[in-house]
């Protein structure tokens, strides 16, 4: 991989990472995704913006980038760490052993995590919102982005060319190949990147939605012409339409979200599964896209995507020692950490004997604003009725959320 120029001086330096780790330790990443560094080269002074794990190569990857620019390590000034995320900055111990005098810019809630991660504080310097560096004809310029996603997390303009260097806000999953910019993108590869930006944004920066609206708020008065967040493509022919995508998924957390449906279901022996047939055909009916996983077969991350593009979730599940059959705890757990609230819902399932798994579910779903509808519970197999009524209230569900929709859009 080659550096890419954003403009006279400005480079992009990344590393795609492959699919066989999970990222963050949790979410798989079947397409890969890429770490982007940025060189803003001044006529005084250099700086680096953001770093990389050494995670398949990356570091090698980065130093071999800087040096076909005729850039050694050493000659990096300031090296800005928008964010102290081990994907942005694993290789920083490594990096400040070659080059000791580099500036380390932050802000400053993240010096101390500088310290206690890498246990460096030599040349650490905290920067306040809104602060200049003159790089000589290149200006960068702070601004605090708290909580997106971690409390110390801020990014970086460059005045003279309008650059946001934006760290995770703005990013998605997916490895990045020869289309770097949105403008090089076909159409098939702006609805990939689309999908990869739900599951980023679901995965790792929904339950920030609210700051997420706060710093597109604070950085409207800005005159962007580019951004270029640390993964994923760089926006330079339409940057408003990630920062109308993220606006849009951000609002997904009070819903309503899109008027689409997912079904979540699980099962031991097949009576549960039984209904999942009569459910989606009734959302169908009603002209809604469904989206069905079953867990814990499908990994929450996917789960996740889907709950938070849907307005209706339908939860199928058993009753498993009195409560929740356990692998779908674990998926609402993930739903009300990651804040999916105000949804329309209900659930189908089975039990045995006395029930137990309805209580619980009505406990979370009170907890997260979940308007719902009677649930289908039924002992054993489902009979034809019980069938026939998932049916039709799956499909007022649906009904009931194009409604929705509408009268948002009115
Ligand atoms: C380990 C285990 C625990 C169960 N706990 C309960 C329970 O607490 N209350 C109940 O009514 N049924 C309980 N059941 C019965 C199941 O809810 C019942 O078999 C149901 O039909 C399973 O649905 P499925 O075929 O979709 O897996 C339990 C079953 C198993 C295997
Ligand atoms: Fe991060
Ligand atoms: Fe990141």
């Amino acid at each position: 991989m080659n550096p890419v120029a954003l403009a006279p001086d400005i480079y992009r330096i990344s590393a795609n990472i492959g699919s066989r780790d999970l990222f963050e330790g949790i979410w798989p990443i079947p397409n890969g995704v890429s770490l982007n560094s940025y060189l803003v080269k001044g006529r005084d002074k250099t700086a680096l913006i953001d770093l990389v794990k050494d995670w398949e190569g990356a570091a090698d990857t980065v130093s071999r980038q800087l040096k076909t620019l005729g850039i050694g390590i050493q000659e990096i000034d300031y090296l800005i760490l928008n964010h102290m995320e081990p994907d942005h900055t694993g290789w920083l111990q490594q990096m400040k052993q070659q080059n000791p005098r580099m500036q380390i810019l932050c802000t400053k809630k993240a010096v101390p995590l500088v310290e206690a991660f890498y246990g460096i504080t030599d040349s650490v310097r905290a920067v306040a919102g809104g602060e200049q560096l003159d790089l000589g004809g290149k200006q960068l310029q702070f601004f605090d982005a708290p909580n997106i996603h971690w409390p110390e997390t801020m990014v970086t303009y460059e005045a003279s060319t309008g650059i946001l260097f934006s760290c995770d806000a703005f990013g998605s999953f997916g490895q990045v190949h020869e289309a770097v910019f949105d403008d090089q993108l076909s159409e098939l590869e702006h609805k990939f990147f689309e999908e990869e930006t739900l599951r980023y944004y679901a995965n790792i920066v929904s339950s920030f939605s609210r700051f997420v609206e706060r710093a597109i708020d604070s950085l409207s008065s800005l005159n962007i012409s580019m951004i270029a967040p640390s993964h994923g493509v760089i926006w330079r022919k339409n940057p408003g339409k990630i920062v109308a995508d993220y606006q849009r998924l951000a609002s997904y957390m009070q819903g309503p979200a899109e008027a689409e449906v997912t079904v979540v279901w699980s099962s031991m022996y097949g009576n549960t599964e039984a209904m999942v047939d009569a459910v989606t055909s009734g959302v169908e009916a009603a002209g809604v896209p469904v989206h069905i996983h079953r867990v814990p077969q499908d990994h929450v991350s996917f789960v996740l995507a889907s709950a938070w593009r849907s307005s209706g979730i339908i939860a199928g599940m058993p009753t498993y020692e009195y409560k929740m059959f356990p692998p779908m705890y674990a998926v609402l757990d993930v739903l009300e950490r990651s804040r999916v609230m105000n949804r329309r819902a209900f659930r189908f399932g089975s039990y045995g004997w006395s029930g137990g798994a309805q209580k619980q579910f009505d406990e979370f779903t009170a907890s997260m604003k979940w308007k719902c509808q009677d649930p289908v519970e039924f002992q054993g197999a489902p009979s034809k009725e019980d069938r026939d009524r998932a049916f039709s209230q799956a499909r007022t569900l649906a009904e009931e959320i194009l409604a929705w929709k509408e009268s948002v859009k009115s």
